[in-house]
C-alpha cells in the first residue's frame, strides 16, 4: 500500500493509473478502523482497480470540541488493517493541507440537515459535505462508499453528488455488527465494558420495534415503549427513536414496513451512538 500526506503526488499516482485504463474507488474514514471500514474496502476492491482509503480526522464536522479532542486515534493499527484489506492507497492528510482556512464553505441541504443527526448536531453534515467534496476533488474517484449505518450521511452525500455533478457512483454498504448485535463503530472504543454491554440495548429495541411493526402495532404505541424502556436504563440519554420513510428521511408520511427505517440516537455514558434498522 502507497501512504501519500500530500495531495499533489496523490493526485500525479492517480492520473497514472487512470492513464492505464483503471478506474479508482475511494472509502473515506476517520481512522480507528475496524470491521465495518474494512467491509467499505472490500467492496471497493470488487468494484474498482484501484481503492484509496482517506483518513482524516475531520475538525469541521465535530460541534462538540470533547468528542473531537477524544475521538480515537490508532493510525499504525490502521494501516496494518487496510494492509491486510489489501488497500492499495492511504490518503492521511494533516488539516492545513485539507483546510486553508476552516468556515467559509458552507452547505445547507434544506429539510435533510435539519433532522435527526441535523438537528442533534448542528452544521455537522456542512462539515461532511465540505471534507467529502475536497474529498472528490482530490481524487476524482469513478465510486465512493458509505456505510448505512450512517444512513442521512448517506443520503447527504447522495444529494452532494447530484448538486455539484459530481460524475461519481456512491454505494451504499450494509451495517456491520459485533456478535451480540452492537453497530461498529471507532466510538465503541471508548465504552468501557459495563457500557458495551448497555448499549446491547440499542440494536434489541430497533429488533423489538421492528417486529411489533410487522405484527401491525401502532408506530406511536411502538415509540412509547421503547422510549420508556431505554430511558429506564442507567446511564443511557436517548436522543431519539424514530421512524421515517427510507427513501426520504424527512418524510415519515406513511412509513412502515416495506418502506421504513428506524433511527437512533442515544448516550450510553459520555459515548455518543447512533443506528439504524430497515423494516
Ligand atoms: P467514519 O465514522 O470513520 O466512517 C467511515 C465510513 O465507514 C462511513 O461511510 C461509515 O458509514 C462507515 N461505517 C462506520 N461504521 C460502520 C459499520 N458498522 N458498518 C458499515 N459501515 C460503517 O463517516 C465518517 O467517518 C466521516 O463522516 C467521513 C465520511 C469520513 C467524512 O469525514
Amino acid at each position: 500500500m502507497q501512504i501519500f500526506k500530500e495531495i499533489r503526488p496523490l493526485k500525479l499516482h492517480l492520473q497514472h493509473k487512470r492513464k492505464d485504463g483503471l478506474s479508482v474507488g475511494l472509502v473515506p474514514t476517520m481512522g480507528a478502523l475496524h470491521e465495518g471500514h474494512l467491509t467499505l474496502v472490500r467492496a471497493s476492491k470488487n468494484t474498482t482497480d484501484v481503492t484509496v482509503c482517506s483518513l482524516f480526522v475531520n475538525p469541521t464536522q465535530f460541534n462538540n470540541p470533547v468528542d473531537l479532542e477524544k475521538y480515537p486515534r490508532t493510525p499504525e493499527k490502521d494501516i496494518a488493517l487496510l494492509e491486510s484489506a489489501g488497500c492499495d492507497v492511504l490518503f492521511a492528510p494533516e488539516t492545513s493541507t485539507m483546510y486553508e482556512r476552516t468556515g467559509i464553505v458552507h452547505f445547507d441541504f434544506g429539510d435533510l440537515d435539519k433532522v435527526f443527526e441535523g438537528k442533534f448536531r448542528p452544521g455537522h453534515f456542512s462539515g461532511v459535505a465540505t471534507v467529502v467534496s475536497k474529498l472528490f476533488h482530490i481524487v476524482e474517484p469513478d465510486h465512493a462508499f458509505f456505510g448505512q449505518k450512517d444512513y442521512q450521511q448517506l443520503q447527504v452525500i447522495t444529494r452532494l453528488v447530484e448538486e455539484l455533478k459530481f460524475n461519481i457512483q456512491i454505494h451504499g454498504v450494509p451495517i456491520v455488527r459485533e456478535p451480540g448485535g452492537l453497530a461498529m463503530s471507532s466510538r465503541n472504543q471508548r465504552l468501557s465494558d459495563d457500557e458495551k454491554k448497555r448499549a446491547l440495548i440499542l440494536h434489541e429495541s430497533l429488533s423489538d420495534a421492528r417486529n411489533s411493526l410487522i405484527s401491525g402495532k401502532p408506530w406511536t404505541d411502538v415509540q412509547k415503549g421503547i422510549i420508556e424502556k431505554i430511558n429506564k436504563t442507567e446511564d443511557l440519554q436517548l436522543e431519539y427513536f424514530e421512524l421515517a420513510r427510507r427513501d426520504d428521511i424527512t418524510n415519515s408520511k406513511d412509513a412502515g414496513v416495506g418502506n421504513g427505517i428506524l433511527l437512533t440516537a442515544c448516550f450510553v455514558g459520555p459515548v455518543r451512538l447512533i443506528d439504524n434498522m430497515f423494516i
